[in-house]
């Protein structure tokens, strides 16, 4: 390091592990490789892309991912046990830096309840399964689960073990989000000043928000000292999720003056991951969430507003720019040209290849021609709908409503669906439930809508309606996204995702049975 540099600190991200697996947050394999290759464009260092052992969905999105993905680390989780960590590697060994993360509870409760082992007994699972995976790559991560429950002399001896065993990485997690800033601050160092190998392996925090600290309990443990620490986008993860990586980088690149590290996130890609994840998985993003949320750079506020017009410095302590917030706006309108519409999308941090660009500007111009002005949000939530990522196994062909307060609604809708088309009609409590019920009767499998919700990409009486529905078969969530300048369409359009999203996996899992 040069005299007088910040030390470096790695940003682990598992957004595609610990916020994938939490409830009504899944992804298919072509969500899971965009969100891969947003994370390498905000330049990570690890990217847990997944449990291989918990599907042969997450096993192939792994694989994938360590194929394609360059310049940062891939890691899978794995149980200590020897078919999860066999299938770890399966599923990461292609990467250009592969890592197997292994992890066992240490604390009392977890081990007598849920492990039904005594300490001894986890302590040699955990050395035994370090070694075992080291016979298949240098790079191994051990987790100890719900650390900050767990006995601390327990945690020093089973760290000292696994680090032996060639643990390169040794994690503490706060995995029921208990602990608190000095508690954990303590923690740290005593496993430091009790466990006499650490300074072979490098230490890790993962924190979840239980009690609403893990950004807190992530940024005491970099004062600790921690070389590694694990977040996700959007703070997404079981429960109250994980430790928000957008607040943990913003914090410290705002305030490395206090916290003297630096990481190599691009932090000018924060807002398009932030959007991304949040569109992929229906995740909304609340108004007033630090960084990324919508009022987080607004000032409504008379004073407020005469300050930063003054000087921006007087209530922004970061720019809206740094995050990746486009720099003034630009409205593109139904005689704008491919040019404009290209720079535009490029100043927005889109790089669209030439099919993808063709398609875009092909859906532009459908909407200009409904929309005076189309707005940045406006191209954005078009670019981020891109409907490649789920298959148009059912495609809209048109829909007819007839509604009314005083009438009963009737649909009529119209699909197509592998070169013919497909109708029906319906009534229903309104004119979405009737499109709906109307779809349905076409599609004719068993599922049921878990929720809907109505927003608007842009003010203005022609916004255009997105819609965000989650449909529920098998106790599989599945969800989708629909947008236009109808919300009826918009409505019909989201279902119809989900829809896809739902047939495109019961049709892989149909390809991997046995006999299927
Ligand atoms: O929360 C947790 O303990 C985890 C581990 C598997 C690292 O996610
Ligand atoms: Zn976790």
């Amino acid at each position: 390091m040069a005299v007088g540099a910040v030390p470096q600190i790695k940003i682990f991200d598992t957004t595609l592990r610990d916020g994938e697996q939490s409830p009504g947050c899944s992804m298919n394999l072509n969500e899971k490789i965009e969100v891969a290759k947003q994370l390498e464009r905000l330049n990570v260092d690890v990217i847990e892309a997944g449990f291989a052992i918990a599907s042969p969905g997450d096993l192939a999105a792994i694989q994938a991912i360590a194929k394609q993905i360059k310049g940062c680390t891939i890691a899978s989780l794995a149980r200590a046990l020897t078919k999860d960590i066999d299938q770890a590697w399966e599923a990461v060994r292609a990467a250009e830096s592969p890592r197997i993360h292994t992890f066992i509870a240490t604390s009392d409760v977890h081990m007598q309840y849920k492990l039904r082992k005594s300490p001894e007994q986890v302590l040699e699972q955990a050395e035994a399964m370090v070694k075992y995976a080291k016979k298949y790559v240098s790079d191994v991560q051990f987790s100890a689960e719900d650390a900050t429950r767990s006995n601390k002399e327990f945690l020093y001896r089973i760290f000292e073990a696994v680090i032996k065993a060639g643990a390169t990485v040794i994690n503490i997690p706060d995995t029921v989000g208990y602990t608190t800033p000095w508690e954990f601050t303590q923690l740290i160092c005593d496993i430091k000043n009790n466990v006499p190998n650490i300074d072979q392996a490098a230490i890790a925090v993962h924190c979840h928000d239980d009690l609403g600290l893990a950004v807190a309990n992530t940024m005491a443990a970099v004062r600790a000292g921690v070389k590694q620490i694990e977040c996700t986008i959007n703070g997404i993860g079981e429960r109250a999720g994980n430790a928000a990586l957008e607040e943990i980088v913003m914090g410290l690149v705002t305030r490395e003056d206090f916290y003297n590290v630096s990481c190599s996130v691009d932090t000018t890609q924060i807002y398009r991951s932030s959007k991304l994840v949040a569109n992929l998985t229906g995740s909304v993003v609340q108004a007033n969430k630090a960084i990324v949320g919508a009022n987080a750079f607004a000032h409504e506020s008379g004073i407020h507003q005469h300050g930063v017009l003054a000087n921006e410095r007087t209530y922004e302590i970061m720019t809206p720019y740094s995050i990746g917030l486009p720099k003034g706006r630009m409205i593109l309108g139904k005689h704008s040209g491919r040019h404009a519409f290209e720079d535009r999308l490029v100043s927005l941090g889109y790089n669209l290849n030439k099919e993808q660009l063709e398609q875009a500007f092909e859906q532009f111009k459908v909407l200009a021609d409904k929309k005076k002005v189309v707005a940045d949000e406006d191209l954005e939530a078009l670019v981020q709908q891109k409907t490649i990522l789920v298959p148009e196994i059912y495609v809209l062909d048109h829909f007819v409503i007839n509604s009314g307060n005083s009438i009963t609604s009737t649909a009529a809708v119209k699909l197509s669906y592998m070169g013919m088309t497909k109708e029906a009609v319906s009534t229903g409590d309104g004119p979405i439930d009737a499109a709906f019920r109307a779809i349905d009767l076409i599609v004719g499998l068993e599922f049921s809508l878990e929720s809907f919700a109505l927003n608007s990409v842009t003010e203005g009486k022609d916004a255009q309606g997105e819609v965000m529905v989650r449909i529920v078969k098998n106790d599989r969530i599945y969800i989708g996204r629909g947008l236009s300048i109808d919300i009826i369409e918009a409505s019909i359009k989201a279902y119809l995702n989900a829809i896809n999203k739902m047939i495109d996996e019961l049709q892989l899992a149909k390809r991997v049975e046995p006999d299927g």
